[in-house]
């Protein structure tokens, strides 16, 4: 990347450091899930929303102000999320690759899920290779924990490393989904390989073909 490039990219990252700070915002990656809200619509005002990888609580906060106080929002990670003081926020400490998360989270939800979010990472190592296969399999826990809790017609959103990997985990999206778009917010870094996919409209069981 160009010196101009990287300077841009430093700018914009203490840009959104700065405005979340002072919009008391637990994260810069609030932006992210805040600016696809705002143009897809896709978490509205009542929505049941399960936010894995959670901490510390950015993307909490913005699907909360989607929801609103009707909805539910249950934010679940390895690490302690800081409690918040609305009783439609939940946290819990879960690992998402243990085998029993689904139930574990189905046992907190009011009813099945209207959306499924994930921004999932590992801590990065740097050995891309590995840091994009971990990643992968997170988002494909996560594709597969959306597909038992989110009712017919919910919505996923989830973070993905581009790669070799990654065409083949959105051919896995696209045939359960009505519509996957890729989304590369204003708010994510130009020079990461860090992209989200959006698919709307979960399709039941029985109009997916085998
Ligand atoms: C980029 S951070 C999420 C930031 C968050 N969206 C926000 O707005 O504050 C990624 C999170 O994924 C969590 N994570 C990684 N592996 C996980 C797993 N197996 N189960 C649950 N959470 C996991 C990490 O602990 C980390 O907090």
């Amino acid at each position: 990347m160009g010196k101009t490039k990287t300077w841009i990219t430093e700018r914009k990252q203490e840009y959104y450091y700065k405005k979340a700070k002072a919009e008391n915002y637990r994260s810069r990656a609030t932006y992210k899930l805040a600016q696809t809200i705002e143009k897809y619509h896709f978490i509205k005002y009542g929505d049941v929303v399960v936010d894995l990888g959670a901490a510390p609580g950015g993307w909490i906060q913005a699907a909360r102000k989607a929801a609103g106080k009707k909805g539910f929002v249950l934010g679940v990670d390895l690490k302690p999320i800081e409690p918040f003081e609305q009783t439609y926020i939940r946290t819990i400490v879960l690992d998402m690759t243990e085998p029993d998360a689904v139930q574990q989270i189905l046992s907190f939800l009011p009813t099945k899920a209207d959306v499924v979010l994930s921004d999932m990472s590992p801590n990065i190592s740097g050995v891309w290779e590995m840091d994009q296969a971990i990643q992968i399999d997170l988002a494909t826990k996560a594709l597969g924990v959306a597909q038992q809790i989110l009712c017919v017609n919910g919505n996923f959103f989830t973070k993905v490393f581009e790669g070799d990997m990654f065409k083949e985990y959105l051919e896995k999206v696209k045939p359960l989904f009505e519509e996957v778009k890729l989304i590369k917010p204003k708010a994510s870094r130009a020079k990461s390989s860090e992209m989200y996919i959006l698919a709307l409209g979960l399709k039941s069981h029985k109009n997916v073909e085998e």
